[in-house]
């Protein structure tokens, strides 16, 4: 018998999104599953916002960036009265089981709702790559590239001017996007969470950089650590190095999934309907070692994150 299996997006927008949403209403249908999409994350699942949907949702999706069903941050679900509102418009529906494709902050929503008694399976779609249960979070490969973008472009004005740019990237409390987009641009220095620099140390490398005469220098930050405009006047003052700040904000979020991300959403959106198909519950789906791999949603949320060594052993050897 088929199943009846609703689909959400909550949290701040992934590019990759719709590939997934795409993936799971197309598996479901092949597998014989009533599909369904919740509009608004889970602000509009409390407000009932659900819709059945065919094949036919899913034409020119793929290719979009953003979330066709729009997302929400809902801060009110932390209260146990307005996850009951959302658990009875599901009930009204009959919906046997939520797929919710979204971050930190919407695994947690998830694992309230399975705590009322509804099936639920988490797909990572956040740029912050900040998931213990998957190696790559989906939208976080087509964020790189739009720093990397941003970075190329910012290295043009910085050469032609001879400048420091401290450029601060998203990536909420997980400082991979700074990370790897330092190795992929050749940062001269990266300031994240789990690679901090004294500020002395900071400006003895860029003091470095301007003895070598080098046409620019690229310092990435990780958001909520510092004010990077305040850097900038830090580092122009203990250098001489003319500095310039450069936020990147929302821009990060947007743009055409890459083919990574469109890869990583249909693989992922696939493997949660057929879960949900063989009778599991409450599991997060993600990519682990290259293989889709599921575990226990609360499981998932207490793993620790562990800093990746590798990578910031390459920042220390190639930033040198
Ligand atoms: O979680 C995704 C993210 O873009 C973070 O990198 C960032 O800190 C946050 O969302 C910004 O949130 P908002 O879109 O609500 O301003």
């Amino acid at each position: 018998m088929g199943k009846k299996i609703a689909v959400l997006t909550s949290g701040g927008d992934a590019p990759g999104m719709n590939a997934t949403l795409r993936a799971a209403i197309r598996a479901g249908i092949h597998y014989g599953d009533e599909m369904y999409v919740i509009y608004d994350g889970l602000e509009g699942l409390v407000n009932g916002d659900i819709e059945k949907v065919d094949k036919s949702f899913t034409g020119g999706i793929i290719n979009r960036g953003g979330t066709v069903i729009r997302t929400a941050r809902f801060p009110q679900f932390t209260d146990i009265e307005v996850q009951k509102k959302g658990v009875e418009q599901l009930e009204k529906k009959g919906i046997d089981a939520v797929i919710g494709i979204g971050g930190d902050g919407s695994y947690h929503g998830l694992l309230a709702l399975s705590k009322l008694g509804v099936n639920v399976i988490g797909l990572p779609g956040t740029i912050d790559n900040d998931l213990q249960s998957s190696d790559e979070t989906i939208g976080f490969n087509t964020t790189l590239e739009t720093i990397c973008d941003a970075v190329d472009k910012l290295k043009d004005t910085a050469s032609s001017h001879q400048r420091c740019f401290v450029i601060e990237v998203m990536g909420r409390y997980c400082g991979d996007l700074a990370l790897y987009a330092s190795i992929a641009e050749g940062a001269e220095a990266t300031i994240t969470y789990d690679k901090k620099i004294p500020d002395e140390e900071l400006y003895e490398k860029i003091r470095k950089v301007k003895a070598a005469r080098k046409s620019h220098c690229i310092v990435i930050v990780s958001e909520n650590l510092l004010d990077v405009n305040e850097l900038a006047k830090k580092i122009q003052e203990n250098t001489g190095y003319e500095t310039r700040a450069q936020v990147l904000g929302h821009m990060q979020r947007g743009g055409n999934p890459s083919a990574s991300d469109r890869i990583l959403g249909a693989r992922l959106g696939v493997r949660a309907v057929e879960l949900i198909n063989e009778g599991a519950r409450n599991r997060v789906v993600g990519v682990v070692g290259g293989e889709v791999k599921d575990m226990d949603l609360e499981e998932s949320l207490n793993v620790p994150r562990v800093p990746n060594e590798e990578f910031i052993k390459l920042l220390d050897i190639l930033s040198e």
